[in-house]
Parts: C-alpha cells; structure tokens; sequence
C-alpha cells in the first residue's frame, strides 16, 4: 500500500468513527438536539414511554418537518432503547389515513398518545387526542387504536367524545339541576369562574359527550386503567375510568380540580400517594407548572404549588417546557419528567427537556441540569 493510500484509509476510518461516536449519547442534555441512531432529532412529541420486555419504547406526536413533501408521513411515531439515551426509529406506529371520509384522515390532528399494555387481552392500547380535519381544536375528542405488536401498525377503531349521559361520579344533586346557560355570564369573569366549577360545560355536553384534549393514560396498582383529560374548555380535569380491555369507557368518572384550568397531565404513584404534574393553559408558550397530590386517584386532588426549583424565571416557565409524561425507572434516579419545549414554527424541531424527580421533604421537585446521566447528576 503507498503512502498516500495509506493516510487515506486512516483518515477515512477516524472520520466515520468520529461520526458514529457522535451518535452514541451518553448524557441527557435537555433542550439540545437528540439524535437518534439514524442522528435524525427525535420526532416523538406529547408522548409516553411503555416499558415492555426489558425495552423502552417510546410513543409521540410525529411532526411534519417543513421540508416533509409526504403528508401521509404524519401520525404517532414508536422509538426504542434499551438505555433510554439512545433510540431507535420504529416507524410509525399509526398514521394518518388517504381517503376522504375517515375521521383519521390527512389533516387532523392527532396529540398527546400514550399506550398501555393489556394483560388480560395481551393487546397494546394506544389514546390519543383527536381533532379533525379543518376544525381546528372544536372537535375536542379522544382516539383509540389497538395492536398485538408494541410497535404496530396500530388499528384505528373510533373517536369519541366520552361519558355521553352520564353524570360524573362526584357531581352534586344541585349542579344537574342548575339552569344557568353559557352566555349569561362574561366569559372569565368571577360569577362565570364560580358556575364553570359548578357544572355549566358539563350540562352542556352532557347528551353529546364530554370534551376530550391534552390527555394521558394511568394504569393503577389494580390493573385498572383511567383516561385522563382536559375536559369542559379546559377548565376541569376529567378521571374517566376504561373497560377492562381498555378500549372504551365504562361510564364511571370524577371531576378533579374543577375550575382549575389545567392541561398536559402527567401522574405517578409514590409510596402512597398519587402526584399529578400539570400545565396552566396558554397554548404552546410555557407557565409555570403544577403539582398535585391525592392519597386516592380519584378522590381529593390538593395543588401544593410549582414543582420547579430554579430561578424564578426558570419557574415562571417551567424551564422552558410543558409536562408531557413522568417516566418511572428503578435505581438512584427513581422518576424522570418528560416535558415539551414547543417550537410552534416548526413543531417537530421542539426540544425534549427530560430531568431528574428530586425529593425536597417528600415532595417531587425539578431542578435545571444542562447534562447529566442515570449515575449522577452533573
Ligand atoms: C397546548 C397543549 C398542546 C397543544 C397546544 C395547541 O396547551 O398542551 O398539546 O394542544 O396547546 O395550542
């Protein structure tokens, strides 16, 4: 071999594992880039992480990229890992559909996904929030598909607005009889706040369904599993109980913070208690989040303040993010929070700010990390 030839096979070899070292994470750095094993950033927004033989897999919002041509290319995307740093693209677990009468049809929009794993059917159950095509977010109604394959393809079976005709569990006598009509107050006013928290949305919806948006799925120590959404404009959380192959509602369900206006709901369970991470509501630009407690899912939710420990600018924005999931993990590290630092001009280039759940006198609390690992905190 010359001389020449020789240098170049160095240099080539140096170059190609330079690039292949640059895909190997071995840090979380929150607000950057994450590639994954293809070095593409990772395209899994709103979403939720499902645990299943000893792998991650990772469920969210596939955004169109601005110079994505293919509009089909659009749905819930699927990643796994084995070390939750490094993913590989699954493809698409659902995605829109080509034709003109189906309400997953190119267009709408799809947010949020979570699934979870049915033991009793063996089937992976995928809830998403649905609007449709031209509607903007009016539509307000929950997805549901299902597959006997984490990855998919998912089979789209229905959307729905929940609970239609029923009262919710906690709802006083007094409030299915009040006869208070929207518009006879201002919209945000005290009386308006007052008669919200009251029931009025629910009334209202009550025959066709109750509004379904930013949602998640918990499944407690029972097996039992809830839909939980932003339900009545926003304004009350909603803890609608699922069948038991989870594929539809059973019809139980419990307002929980009404009034509240709280969106992007991420819940957990720690040595007897529930804790429930939320947002306010101002679309895609952050606020300070919030953390709730209850000793019972479905019982009294207490918000106990801002989960962030950081500057108060840090905490007026969640350090820049919106609560997507709260990852449950086993080791020195026992929870991770996942949340969405939108980027709304361009949706798939938004930022993933994982970070540690620390305890401060037995509560969660989050702190800003620009690096750090599962081993320790740098
Ligand atoms: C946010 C919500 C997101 C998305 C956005 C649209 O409040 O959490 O999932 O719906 O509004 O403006």
């Amino acid at each position: 071999m010359n001389l020449k030839r020789y240098f170049f096979t160095i240099q080539f070899l140096f170059t190609a594992l330079t690039i292949n070292c640059q895909l190997i994470n071995t840090s979380f750095k929150p607000g950057e880039i994450w590639p994954d094993t293809e070095g593409e950033h990772i395209n899994a927004h709103g979403g939720g992480i499902l645990y299943y033989n000893n792998t991650w897999y990772w469920f969210g919002e596939s955004r169109l990229s601005r110079s994505e041509k293919d509009r089909s290319r659009y749905g819930v995307s699927c990643y796994s890992s084995k070390d939750l740093l490094n993913w590989k693209n699954e493809g698409l677990a659902l995605r829109v559909v080509n034709d003109t009468v189906s309400l997953l049809r190119q267009g709408c929009v799809i947010e949020r996904p979570k699934v979870i794993y049915n033991k009793k059917t063996g089937m992976f159950v995928m809830w998403f929030h649905h609007e449709l095509k031209g509607k903007g977010y009016t539509a307000a109604l929950t997805g549901v598909a299902v597959s006997d394959n984490i990855t998919g393809p998912y089979k789209y079976l229905r959307s729905l607005r929940p609970n239609a005709g029923i009262w919710p569990q906690n709802f006083p006598e007094e409030y299915k009889k009040s006869t208070v009509k929207e518009g006879e107050l201002k919209s945000g006013s005290n009386e308006w706040k007052v008669v919200v928290m009251e029931g009025l949305f629910v009334r209202r919806d009550f025959e066709g369904g109750q509004m379904a948006r930013d949602m998640t799925l918990f499944v407690d120590k029972d097996g039992k599993a809830y839909h939980i959404h932003s339900s009545e404009e926003n304004m009350t959380l909603h803890f609608s109980e699922l069948t038991d192959d989870y594929l539809d509602f059973t019809g139980k369900y419990f307002r929980v913070l009404p009034g509240g206006s709280n969106e992007a709901p991420a819940i957990f369970f720690n040595k007897g208690k529930y804790y429930m991470f939320t947002s306010g509501t101002t679309g895609w630009k952050p606020n300070p989040a919030r953390l709730s407690v209850s000793k019972k899912l479905t019982g009294d939710w207490r918000t106990i303040g801002n989960p962030c420990r950081g500057t108060d600018n840090e905490n007026k924005i969640t350090f820049g993010s919106q609560t997507t999931y709260i990852l449950p993990i086993q080791g020195k590290i026992s929870y991770i929070y996942m949340g969405d630092r939108w980027l709304p001009e361009n949706l798939a280039d938004s930022r993933h700010i994982w970070l540690p759940v620390e305890w401060e006198k037995g509560i969660p609390v989050i702190k800003w990390y620009q690096e750090w690992d599962l081993n320790k905190l740098k």
